[in-house]
């Protein structure tokens, strides 16, 4: 893992946004795996800028969602389809449909989450994944107990990721779905670069597990540790908990600025 702590969500956005950048200039055509969330909203107004100036296009791109709650009504302005298209989707010129994510109200589940798989190797694979990460520790929707080779599922949400979500459905938990789809572990694994975003001290617990806990179904996010190219982009905050903190800085700092990440 590759552990950048930066000094706010503006420097955190910027780096990301480079590398997806660099990536859509290089092969106009990526795949973009795409979370919802507040973690990610820095990375998707920096690429919005960056296309409103003309420095990019996605009409090429494609694009796969992680999650998505399960019996929303499909005008629900929390439904993680409406939420990314909000945030991200809408503002910049993916071409029509390029853009997927899971069905929750899909009639026939196992086989929507089957198709769903298929649909993502049919488009050649994910080439970059932006995560956010829970503070239970789960990546998607993967709660604390998945398996750590999971596909696209139905999961049970926990009582804490329900509650820590409330703030989006009037801080009513009960107005917060209990089930979910989300891509499984295994689904994310499968990306070629992810691109992980943490910031603030509630998120300190779940990174310390994330970078240097035991990989364990616990700490859904610690497959991570046995991914070949992942970034984790921090601020002070979300890092304050990571005992080689002080070496990381000082492994970016002595990085060439070209290289990225
Ligand atoms: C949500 C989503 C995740 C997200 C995480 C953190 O419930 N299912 O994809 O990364 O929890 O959310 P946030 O970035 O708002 O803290």
């Amino acid at each position: 893992m590759e552990i950048v702590i930066l000094p706010d969500t503006t420097a955190i956005g910027a780096l990301a946004a480079d590398a997806i950048v660099n990536l859509v200039q290089r092969k106009p055509d990526a795949v973009l795996g795409l979370a919802t969330g507040s973690s990610p909203l820095a990375i998707y107004d920096e690429l919005a800028a960056r296309y409103a100036a003309g420095q990019v296009s996605f009409a090429q791109a494609r694009g796969f969602t992680l999650d998505e709650y399960v019996g929303l009504p499909a005008d629900h302005p929390e439904t993680y389809r409406n939420v990314i298209h909000k945030d991200f989707v809408d503002r910049v010129d993916f071409a029509e449909g390029a853009v997927r994510g899971p069905d929750g109200l899909a009639t026939d589940i196992p086989a929507f989450c089957a198709a769903y798989e298929d649909a993502i190797v049919a488009a050649g694979g994910v080439d970059l994944q932006i995560l956010g990460i829970g503070t239970v520790g789960h990546i998607g929707f993967n709660e604390p107990g998945s398996s750590l080779a999971s596909r696209t599922r139905i999961k049970t949400l926990t009582r804490q990721t329900r509650i820590d979500n409330a703030r989006f459905f009037g801080g009513d938990v009960d107005a917060v779905p209990t089930h979910c789809l989300t891509q499984g572990l295994g689904t994310i694994m499968a990306a070629r670069h992810i691109v992980l975003v943490a910031t603030g001290p509630q998120k300190a617990e779940a990174v310390h597990h994330l970078v240097e806990g035991a990989v364990s179904a616990l700490w859904p996010g610690t497959i991570l540790q046995h991914h070949p190219h992942v970034t984790v982009l921090l601020d002070g905050a979300a890092a304050s908990r990571l005992q080689l903190a002080d070496y990381y800085r000082e492994t970016y700092q002595a990085k060439p600025a070209w290289q990225g990440i």
